[in-house]
């Protein structure tokens, strides 16, 4: 007999137990559980309801329980459904028929989302202290290869010379904008839904607000219907977990195009690429594709709760029992990829000079040229002009901006319809000036704006950054 089955005569069929169950799943809640249940008791025994006699029995056992989980002493029953149904029984079968008290004033609905709550919660100071390794492991990287110049791309074609820590601590803004939505998460989700029953409200006088306070949250929710049926904060968690993972999933793309010899900035370490059956030779960035891979299963996930929630009318419904497998399997995910990301990058090592050919090769300080010129007082769209002629000209000769001839400047510079570029053409050591404004060097140190890529404002963000993660850098690569 079912633990709600009073006014069924039949029992169930076999189909339906195995279909409505949900303890393959929601045993990860046991924890929450029997801490939600703990408080519940004493808000029992406070409201007088229970006596201290029943509170001090009920908490006892609920904690003996707590030691059993602890230790892999529970053994779940799929025939009771769900954890709730089945650490009811457990606890009965501890403590014996009080034990039939504890859900006085309480419905599974109010139970289980106070549960998923407090997973959550505990779930979000995981992955932020997660995240902050990964951002760490970025800055240590960044620390370690200050040097190092990459080609930055647009359109995945050379565009203008950036640091290779710039590039990183774009990565660390985008996680903290990540650490940002699950704080902000967390504070919406942290009230308590427990005294609103199954739908109504409890039928008790429960002081909600001390309830609340035992378990560590910060208010009650407001409206009992709301309170069983909203998993607002599943889709929020699962919103910004995706969006981290999209993250994640960027830079892993990045790795595996720098770790293809073709380019060769990057080596990932042995301990973080996998080999092939088939080929001897290969060294594949596998934890990398995976992360992209498993991205797709977060977005998945947050697709699959808004698709729960979008028919359901107040108040509770079953269907709210699908809420787990998508938030478990993400928060799982990111996790990992927190995890395996870090790993990769505080082991990996770079090659600097590999980036500095593809620098020189992409004509990557042009737009620093055409500013030059600019100061020299010709108009940008001609500069534009003069110097994609440049491009032109060093590009058919196989050689640099930063080797064009006097006489190709000249050219270039008379061609223009810009009057001030015309008389720069017979100003002598023009050619002289325009080639030093093509180093790359001089090219970085242009971009001294707030967020630029001078090496004066990347310092000075690295310094930012460490102050903000403290002191505790990524070891000198663990290789
Ligand atoms: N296993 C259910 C869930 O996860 C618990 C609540 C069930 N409530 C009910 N009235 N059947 O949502």
């Amino acid at each position: 007999m079912q633990r709600w089955g009073g006014r069924f005569t039949g029992g169930t069929d076999e189909r339906v137990i195995d279909f409505t169950r949900s303890i393959e799943i929601d045993a990860a809640l046991a924890a929450d559980d029997i801490e939600g249940s703990i408080a519940h008791v004493r808000g029992l025994g406070r409201a007088g309801v229970l006596t201290a006699d029943e509170v001090a029995a009920l908490v006892a056992g609920l904690e003996g329980l707590a030691i059993d989980l602890e230790a892999g002493r529970i053994d779940w029953d799929p025939a009771l459904e769900d954890v709730h149904m089945n650490l009811e029984a457990a606890l009965e079968a501890r403590i014996g028929p009080v034990a039939r008290k504890l859900h006085t004033g309480r419905s599974r609905n109010d139970q289980v989302t106070t549960d998923l709550r407090l997973w959550t919660r505990r779930a979000i100071d995981r992955l932020d202290a997660a995240i902050l390794e990964m951002e760490r492991a970025l800055v240590g990287l960044a620390e370690r290869e200050g040097e190092a110049i990459l080609p930055g791309t647009t359109h995945i074609q050379p565009a203008q010379p950036v640091l290779f820590a710039h590039h990183l601590l774009a990565y660390v803004e985008m996680l903290e904008r990540d650490r940002g939505r699950l704080a902000d998460a967390r504070r919406r989700l942290n009230v308590s839904p427990l005294g609103s029953g199954a739908l109504a409200g409890a039928g008790y006088p429960l002081d909600r607000e001390a309830t609340a306070a035992d378990l560590g949250f910060e208010g009650v929710t407001a409206n009992s219907m709301d309170a069983v049926s909203d998993r607002d904060f599943v889709v929020e968690v699962l919103a910004a977990v995706a969006l981290a993972m999209v993250h994640l999933s960027r830079f892993a793309e990045e790795i595996t195009w720098w770790s293809n010899p073709v380019f060769g900035f990057v080596r990932v370490a042995d301990a973080f690429s996998t080999g092939s059956s088939m080929m001897p030779n290969k060294r594949n960035p596998d934890p990398a594709e995976l992360v992209r891979g498993r991205a797709a299963r977060t977005i998945g996930a947050l697709t699959t709760m808004l698709g729960i929630l979008k028919g359901l009318p107040l108040a509770y419904q079953r269907d709210l029992q699908e809420d787990k497998p998508p938030l478990f399997g993400a928060v799982g995910v990111l996790e990992g990829s927190l995890g395996v990301m870090t790993g990769l990058v505080e082991t990996l090592s770079v090659d600097a000079a590999r980036m500095r050919t593809a620098v020189d090769e992409g004509f990557t300080t042009a737009t620093a040229v055409a500013d030059t010129l600019v100061r020299r007082g010709v108009a940008f769209r001609s500069a534009h002009h003069v110097v994609g002629a440049l491009v032109a000209a060093a590009e058919a000769r196989g050689v640099g901006l930063d080797a064009v001839t006097d006489v190709e400047v000249a050219a270039a510079l008379r061609a223009s319809d810009d009057e001030v570029a015309r008389s720069l053409a017979d100003e002598p050591g023009a050619g002289e000036a325009l080639r030093g404004s093509a180093s790359i060097d001089a090219a970085l140190a242009l971009a001294d704006v707030i967020g630029g890529t001078a090496p004066v404002r990347v310092r000075a963000a690295l310094e930012a950054a460490r102050d903000r993660l403290g002191a505790a850098g990524a070891p000198a690569a663990r290789r």
